[in-house]
């Protein structure tokens, strides 16, 4: 089967706009993204309908510059990477049809791709400054964690995919944003308790951890949230004002409790020595510390991708597509949005 050489990849699922180059060696060209944290800052949440209008216009300015980056023409492209599932149906939609658009005008193939499937392969991606650590390989334990996912997976190898353990409610970085807003900070507020936390007490106020007496990988944040709620009402605002970075640096460690307890009882189950961590909240400085001490602790080979990896990238939908395709995988221009996962993304066990 003649094999695709490169991938134009293209990520609209939820705010941020992001299309990449990547290579069947898994390097990434050229990168370029749009973030709208300000437009959604206004409502304290993601607009769904601000959301897909931006990338509408952002998109195909994008497209130019990574190729121009690349120093590649859209002639050159072999194959279309898009993100199909999950996400805001407006935001796929974007991207979607103009992958659809780009693969009927250029006589190319395209693939859908799970999102989710991006976040566990952007490890293996390379760069100029990044590459995976030596020997990272299948299997591997995954945490991922954002603003609209938290869970922990057993990656098997490409395809094969299986969740054992998940949020039952808030995802670590709604958590975080929610308890931002209760503070009075802009959304999304997570990297705003991080900074204040650097010098607050984590043992200031002790905020409950979720579900961590049980043997089960599920995880709940939403418990945390309303007590942290509670907390910073029965508090004067000068109280608040005095203390208010030791409250986040407090919260901020139940929550890294939280994850680090359900990763440490993953690997218990499961005595995977390769881990994951990615997502949004990778960024956060105290878990990515604390996770650090872990493996070392454990001997554990720990992969953390650079932020530009972990929060929603083109880059990762890319090494899921172009992997896919030179398997023999394609979409049909039939192929459409989807707000939830396939059943088959996932295995149940394996
Ligand atoms: O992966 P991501 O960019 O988008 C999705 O939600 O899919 O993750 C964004 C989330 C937000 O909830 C944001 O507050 C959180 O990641 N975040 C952080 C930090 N940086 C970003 N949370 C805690 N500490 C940080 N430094
Ligand atoms: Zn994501």
């Amino acid at each position: 089967m003649p094999q695709i050489k490169n991938v134009l990849a293209i990520e609209t699922s939820c705010d941020d706009t992001s299309v990449a180059v990547v290579n069947s060696d898994n390097r990434v060209l050229s990168m370029e993204s749009a973030n709208q944290d300000k437009d959604h800052a206004l409502y304290g949440g993601i607009v769904p309908e601000i959301a897909s209008r931006n990338h509408t216009y952002t998109l195909l300015p994008l497209v130019h510059r990574v190729l121009s980056k690349a120093h590649l023409a859209l002639q050159d492209i072999e194959g279309i990477a898009v993100t199909n599932r999950p996400g805001l149906i407006g935001a796929l939609i974007v991207g979607l049809t103009s992958a659809k658009s780009l693969s009927m005008a250029l006589n190319i193939p395209f693939i859908g791709v799970n999102h989710l499937e991006g976040h566990l392969l952007a490890p293996f991606l390379v760069d100029d400054s990044y590459a995976p650590p030596v020997d990272f390989t299948f299997p591997f334990l995954a945490l991922a964690v954002s603003g609209g996912h938290t869970s922990l997976y057993v990656v098997h190898e490409l395809g094969k995919y299986e969740i054992i353990g998940r949020t039952k409610d808030d995802a670590a970085g709604e958590a975080f944003d929610k308890f931002a807003k209760i503070l009075g900070f802009d959304f999304p507020g997570g990297v705003k308790i991080d900074q204040l936390s650097q010098t607050g007490d984590p043992g200031f106020v002790q905020f409950p951890r979720g579900m961590m007496s049980e043997s089960s990988l599920d995880m709940s944040f939403s418990g945390m949230k309303s007590s942290g709620m509670r907390y910073v009402q029965s508090i004067t605002e000068d109280e608040k004002n005095k203390n208010m970075n030791s409250i986040c640096a407090s919260f901020q460690e139940a929550i890294v409790d939280t994850l680090l307890g359900k990763l440490d009882l993953a690997y218990k189950k499961y005595r995977i020595k390769n881990v994951v961590l990615t997502g949004g909240v990778s960024a956060n400085s105290r878990l990515r510390a604390k996770t650090q001490e872990w493996a070392k602790r454990r001997q554990i080979t720990l992969a953390i991708p650079p932020l530009r990896y972990c929060t929603d990238n083109a880059a990762m939908i890319g090494i899921a597509g172009i992997q896919r395709l030179n398997r023999g995988e394609m979409s049909s221009m039939g192929t459409g949005p989807l707000p939830d996962y396939l059943k088959s993304d996932f295995v149940n066990e394996y």
